[in-house]
């Protein structure tokens, strides 16, 4: 029956996360839960994948920036925006004084869907619980999420991102405010877009310095 929905994989909850119950990623410290998902088989995703991208950057980052899925590059070196859109996304972060060590970088998915599709809910529903679990762990002043897809997904709607910008949002039991911008591979594609982000960028900055609740 489940073949027939065009299920072809399902793990159990209790063995979610590559063995390892959900329940104890509260448990883990960032290295640890680097580890489980690196071994994770939760979706069909961990079948392609060269390796798995965790994240990078300062364990005590102040701004946490979400994305989306690993691309090609990334699947291939296991670091988040390595590519083109990681180049745009280091020059926005600098204008606004933040080196990317600085930062700590995370992707909704930590493997790559094929042909850099759009996310699956059964993906994202398999994979949310590691970024939140990061985003726990380092505490940051600020999520900044990057584009449409991380921004609903982090946040549970799907608003359009027009709406989604320019304003302070909320996730339960998170401390940190979280603020949404247009995705750098967009901004490529779309540079008369980069005076919008870069009003997103001012506007983030004063949320994480507190100027703005
Ligand atoms: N786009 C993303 O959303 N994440 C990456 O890591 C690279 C490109």
């Amino acid at each position: 029956m489940l073949h027939a929905l065009g299920i072809e994989r399902y793990v159990t909850r209790s063995t979610a996360g590559g063995g390892v119950p959900v329940a104890t990623l509260d448990a883990l410290d960032l290295d640890a839960l680097r580890d489980v998902v690196a071994a994770c088989t939760r979706c069909g995703l961990c079948e392609g994948r060269t390796q798995t991208v965790f994240g990078v950057g300062h364990p005590a980052a102040r701004w946490f920036v979400v994305g989306e899925a690993p691309g090609a590059d990334e699947d291939r070196l296991g670091e988040p925006f390595v590519g083109r859109a990681g180049q745009l996304l280091n020059a926005m972060l600098a204008a606004v004084g933040l080196p990317r060590e600085s930062v700590y970088i995370a992707n909704v998915l930590k493997c790559r869907p094929p042909g850099n599709r759009d996310p699956q809910a059964i993906e994202v529903e398999s994979c949310i619980g590691y970024l939140r679990r990061q985003i726990e762990l380092v505490r940051p002043d600020l999520v900044l999420c990057v584009g449409r897809i991380a921004a609903q997904n982090l946040l549970g709607t799907d608003a359009a991102l027009a709406k989604l910008r320019g304003q302070v949002h909320r996730l339960d039991g998170v401390p940190a405010p979280v603020v949404v911008t247009y995705h750098p591979a967009y901004l490529l594609r779309t540079p008369a877009d980069k005076r919008k982000a870069w009003a997103d960028l001012k506007f983030a900055r004063e949320v994480a310095s507190g100027t703005v609740a």
